[in-house]
């Protein structure tokens, strides 16, 4: 049976791979940092049995094969990259669970028809260039040689990072899928919310995944004399921006499932005796209803040009990436359900706040677990799930992946 102890060896041996002094794990793409990491689970691939190869787009892929070649494979996957000073379940725990249940089918003897493959994707997060999902967008078939123009923050290009881990952007095509050779996508992952802590359960089963968007706002004004220059008349682009946010904030209170950020800031020139000459910072939007983010978004640009006219100064809109909310499948959704029984858990459902890989995969049926989260902290060092709930929520895959790969 799934093995416990050794999925959390695992998790904590892969945790001390970019744990930093001041707290957490920061791992980004295409970074020695993450290539140690993708070394390390290429080698419990290994020892699971399964058959090692890297894509095009540094996707770590594991497969197993099914009893009969002509099947479409059962794809299970999350990441192993992270966001700056982040926890050891986000995106760690999915990939190393698909390994534990392929290395228990093989332990147990079982053949399934179908090939199974356990997948680390490239950049989930989007952390280093604001372009997330980067691994599933290749093997959906629709990262685009645009995309990888997108910089990080010292601009080093997607194609350049690419090619400095000795990968040929050119060749980003060849890690398409044909939707004919994959049958589902399954992920297990953390909630990163409340809901299950509240129910008093382990794990749950995921209906749908709300659509992040994210924009850079550029607003320039005037640099000046923080002493000498009066408050009329100023041009501060970062009063600008703190009225912006306000409404940001606002607008997401008032409308349901719907939530704004800004994770980034910098102000130039950054001294303290002088009036800012230009801002920039991230927004990120997000709903589990489309027209509701739409509606959000529509709102908060109209507010931005009016302050920015009253206050004299610039404002420039820059789009990172735009994802669309995604629904799971209701058929997968009934396996995990029926997973969940069998493993003793009483299935209840829940949409997902953050984003994950599964959402740019249109072309087959995805479907999501989550396990508890302490506190629903994530995105944190204290991220934590318990032993218990990791090796719940494994078996609930396990059982998952034998019934989406028997014919
Ligand atoms: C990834 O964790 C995201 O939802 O931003
Ligand atoms: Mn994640
Ligand atoms: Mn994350």
């Amino acid at each position: 049976m799934i093995q416990v102890e050794r999925l959390w060896n695992r998790l904590m041996e892969l945790s001390q791979i970019g744990k930093q002094p001041s707290g957490g794990v920061t791992r980004f793409s295409f970074t020695k940092v993450e290539q140690r990491a993708k070394q390390l689970v290429a080698s419990y691939m290994e020892e699971a049995g399964m058959q090692v190869r890297e894509d095009a787009v540094g996707n770590l892929i594991g497969r197993r094969d099914g009893r009969r070649a002509d099947l479409p494979a059962v794809l299970i996957g999350s990441h192993i990259d992270t966001v700056p000073h982040g926890g050891k379940f986000d995106g760690a725990l999915g990939v190393l669970a698909g390994i534990e249940v392929a290395q228990t089918l093989n332990e147990q003897q079982i053949e399934l028809d179908h090939p199974i493959e356990v997948i680390a994707f490239t950049d989930e997060e989007g952390s280093r260039f604001g372009l997330g999902m980067i691994g599933s967008r290749a093997i959906a078939g629709t990262l685009t040689l645009e995309q990888l123009q997108q910089v990080d923050q010292d601009g080093i290009t997607i194609w350049e990072a690419m090619e400095q881990s000795g990968l040929d952007p050119q060749n980003i095509g060849e890690a398409k899928r044909e939707p004919s050779t994959v049958k589902a996508y399954v992920e297990l992952h953390i909630e990163q919310g409340r809901v299950l802590e509240k129910e008093g359960l382990p794990a749950g089963v995921v209906s749908g995944i709300a659509g992040p968007y994210w924009t850079k706002w550029n607003i320039s004004g005037e640099a000046g004399h923080a002493g000498a220059t009066p408050m009329d008349g100023r041009k501060d682009p970062l009063m600008a921006a703190t009225e912006i946010m306000q409404f940001m904030e606002e607008q997401a209170k008032k409308h349901p499932a719907t939530v704004a950020t800004v994770g980034q800031i910098s102000v130039k020139p950054g001294g303290v005796n002088v009036i800012p000459g230009e801002v920039e910072f991230t927004l990120d939007l997000r709903a589990i209803d489309e027209a509701i983010r739409d509606a959000v978004e529509t709102n908060i640009k109209a507010t931005a040009e009016q302050v920015c006219l009253k206050r004299d100064v610039v404002l420039n809109i820059e789009h990172l990436q735009r994802i669309k909310p995604v629904p799971c499948s209701n058929s997968i959704q009934e396996v995990i359900r029926e997973a969940c029984r069998k493993t003793g858990v009483e299935p209840i459902t829940l949409p997902s706040g953050a984003g994950h890989d599964g959402m740019q995969f249109n072309e087959w049926p995805i479907g999501m677990i989550f396990i508890r989260s302490k506190d629903g902290i994530s995105h944190n060092p204290a991220e934590w799930s318990s032993k218990e709930d990791c090796g719940k929520g494994t078996k609930i895959l396990y059982e998952t992946v034998l019934a989406l790969a028997s014919e």
